[in-house]
């Protein structure tokens, strides 16, 4: 089964409007391979801004939401706020949210259960610190929080799998091809094994950490990576040469 390549930019806290308009007119303009799904992570404050100039082949996400629709929860948004935006995605789960704001895993879950339950894509990232792949156990760890999010989906064909070493984000150090490509497999069977073939067919599973326009051709051949999430280079006109890492 052919997997359609994905390549999510994560913009994190960066940017302004004058920056990120200009990279905004960069990929606007730029030559993409149309057989790639692209989907920017904008600040929340900037979703409106980034769906009102993205052109429409583009999707924008939202780095984060809560995990009702409403109500007082000071300083957070709820996936029907997003989709108000035009904005069809979320990222779920991400390292900085685990283990700079202290996100569980049960959180995760319950918030990957609302965002898809209100019609949201869902970008779930997981992935090992480098303590834990000294100390052996990153399988352990994945199918972990891998296991926390297959719990909270219904509908796998609103999920990406995003696998992200911690220690190759924002690091500059990509994981090589094959670390890549061994932690995507094994995700993969457990997948399979776990929720059925078809799923583990048929999802998409992208990887994160350091990614770069030189490093975006070798992790693309893999056999089991499906496309990227892409941090301090989506901020970059590279990032066009990253979508296009198939072509
Ligand atoms: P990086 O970030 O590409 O800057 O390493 C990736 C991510 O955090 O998604």
């Amino acid at each position: 089964m052919s997997r359609k390549f994905f390549v999510g930019g994560n913009w994190k806290m960066n940017g302004d409007k004058k920056s990120l308009g200009d990279l905004i007119q960069t990929m606007n303009a730029g030559k993409v391979d149309a057989n790639v799904e692209v989907v920017c992570g904008a600040p929340s404050i900037y979703l409106d801004f980034a769906r009102s100039k993205l052109d429409q082949k583009f999707g924008v996400a939202a780095q984060n939401c809560y995990k009702v629709p409403k109500g007082a929860f000071t300083g957070e948004i709820s996936p029907a706020m997003i989709k108000d935006c035009g904005v069809n995605w979320v990222i779920l789960g991400h390292s900085e949210r685990r283990h700079v704001f202290g996100e569980s895993d049960e959180l995760i879950g319950q918030k990957t259960a609302h965002a898809l339950e209100s019609g949201l894509g869902v970008i779930a990232c997981i992935g090992e610190k480098l303590d834990e792949r000294e100390g052996g156990i990153t399988e352990k760890v994945v199918f972990a929080q891998t296991k926390v999010i297959a719990d909270n989906v219904k509908d796998w064909s609103k999920v990406v799998l995003a696998y992200e070493p911690v220690w190759a984000i924002g690091t500059g150090k990509t994981a090589s091809p094959q670390q890549a490509q061994e932690v995507h497999e094994k995700l993969r069977e457990w997948l399979k094994v776990n929720v059925s073939e078809a799923v583990a067919n048929s999802v998409r599973i992208i990887y994160g950490g350091s990614v770069t326009g030189g490093t975006c051709k070798e992790l693309a051949s893999q056999k089991d990576v499906d496309g990227f999430l892409v941090g301090g280079a989506s901020l970059k006109p590279e990032f066009i040469d990253i979508i296009n890492a198939k072509a």
